[in-house]
């Protein structure tokens, strides 16, 4: 079968389409035949030598944690699905025509195929970081890179546990934020005012997905750095604030999602398994609105 190898770190074209034999489900995982795979962030971070400390890879290394697709085969002891069945979640190598995955649920009702791929870990972190920061019903976060895959679901988890949300996003995604239920706002130099004219009220916890250097600015508006949760700079600790990294219970967050009859992730950039390079500079640029794709 076809799959996306790297055999050592650096930019995109270190990413090579090679052919290899299809994987085997360990006992407790299943097969699938990829319908679509999830472009995450950590995937280039991971192929630039980024998370080496955090994650090594063992070269050759395959690429990719979220997919989507039809179960060809079962590991030992699995229950509860059948080969034919479609499913999404996360696993691993999944940037080719056939992976493995750990954690999966079925397709959700109204949802395609291809968007659930990009359920996998996007969902999971979205319910993750909305439990740890502890917010409830009646009170309002603020959410900086709002428009994004993780954003994009953080948004519809906390409008639909009842909490407002105020989000930055750049100028043209503006509408689209608020149409994902959120008050936008656009980031960069004057934030506070923005926000403060948004909530008048004051916010009661923020969120950091995305913005270098805007922690600081966060703490000031939030009034307490414990109340401020970053995914993408963990050097918010030194600053007082709280940091999430490692994933928790999928089939929760995912039943939460599919809970919501208008949840969406939708697919905004769709790539072929020889362009993962490509796909890879598209979410490294930063500016997606929705998920980014590989078709095999
Ligand atoms: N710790 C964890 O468990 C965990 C889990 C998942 C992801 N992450 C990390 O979270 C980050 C975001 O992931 P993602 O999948 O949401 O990425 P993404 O889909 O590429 O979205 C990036 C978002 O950042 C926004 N953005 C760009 N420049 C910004 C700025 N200066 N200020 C504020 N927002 C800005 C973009 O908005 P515009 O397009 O409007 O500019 C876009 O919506 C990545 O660093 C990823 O590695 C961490």
């Amino acid at each position: 079968m076809k799959a996306i190898q790297f055999n050592s770190y650096g930019d995109a074209e270190k990413l090579n389409l090679v052919d290899v034999p299809a994987p085997m489900p360990q006992s407790g995982e299943i097969l699938i035949r990829v319908a679509a795979a999830d472009v995450n962030p950590i995937d280039w971070k991971i192929r630039s030598g980024l998370m080496e400390g955090m994650i090594p890879v063992d070269f050759p290394a395959g690429m990719g944690g979220d997919a989507a697709g039809t179960v060809i085969a079962l590991g030992e002891g699995v229950a509860g699905v059948a080969v034919g069945d479609s499913v999404f979640g996360v696993g691993r190598s999944t940037y080719a025509e056939e992976a493995v995955l750990t954690s999966w649920a079925p397709v959700p009702e109204g949802v395609s195929v291809e968007e659930s791929a990009g359920w996998g870990a996007a969902v999971e972190t979205a319910v993750r970081v909305l439990d740890q920061l502890g917010l409830s019903a009646g009170q309002t976060v603020l959410i900086s890179g709002a428009s994004g895959g993780v954003g994009t679901a953080v948004v519809q988890i906390a409008v639909g546990r009842g909490i407002s949300v105020v989000g930055t996003a750049s100028a043209p995604n503006q509408d689209y934020l608020a149409s994902l239920g959120a008050t936008p706002v656009v980031y960069g130099d004057g934030l506070a005012a923005r926000v403060a004219a948004a909530a008048p009220s004051g916010v009661d916890g923020a969120l950091h997905i995305s913005g270098d250097g805007v922690l600081p600015e966060l703490i000031e508006i939030v009034g307490d750095p414990s109340r401020v949760l970053s995914i993408s700079d963990f050097a918010a600790l030194e600053l007082g604030a709280q940091v999430s990294a490692a994933a928790s219970d999928h089939r929760k967050a995912w039943a939460e999602a599919a809970a919501l009859p208008a949840f969406r992730l939708p697919v905004e950039r769709r790539f072929t398994l020889a362009e993962a390079g490509a796909a890879q500079e598209h979410s490294a640029a930063g500016h997606a609105a929705g998920k980014t794709v590989i078709l095999p």
